[in-house]
């Protein structure tokens, strides 16, 4: 079974209570438990890890070179401001999704510029935590095709 690491960033801990107008009121518990279930639908093994630390996150990306066939990541702030994180995106050679709940680019204009896109794979920003599943479901689709080529 393909196994997908889904990564979220800095303060993405907090969903649930933190600003539910703009993030949904889902705890990243609940958003993980779904994904979790909805990989096996898929026939895929999600592993969620969320961390504040940029290193941290770095390390994970890093560690994900070994076991995961791709990456969903939501990099929370780190997504406008992060070299580091679009390097270990780069080094690691393996698909990665960048996803935010909300619509970045219809929010404050700092949020338009992600320093990581144009090392991922695809975007999808703005559906609430089914950024997510959708994320899921395109990793299905790619992984289906590769198998059947
Ligand atoms: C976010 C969008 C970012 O701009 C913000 O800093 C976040 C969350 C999202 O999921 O919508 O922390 O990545």
């Amino acid at each position: 079974m393909r196994e997908v690491l889904v990564l979220h960033g800095p303060n993405l801990n907090l969903l649930g209570q933190r600003e539910p107008q703009v993030y949904g009121s889902l705890t990243l518990e609940e958003i993980n438990r779904r994904l979790i279930a909805e990989g096996e639908k898929l026939g895929l093994k999600v592993r969620c890890f969320q961390s504040n630390c940029e290193g941290v996150l770095i390390d994970q990306l890093q560690a994900a070179q070994s076991w995961a066939a791709g990456v969903v990541f939501n990099p929370g702030g780190y997504t406008h401001t992060s070299v580091a994180l679009r390097d270990a995106i780069s080094a690691i050679g393996i698909p990665v999704i960048e996803v935010h709940l909300s619509n970045v680019d219809a929010r404050e204009e700092f949020r338009h510029r992600s320093l990581i896109s144009g090392v991922c794979w695809g975007k999808i920003s703005g559906f609430g935590w089914k950024s997510y599943w959708l994320a899921l479901h395109a990793f299905a689709l790619r992984f289906r095709e590769e198998e059947l080529r």
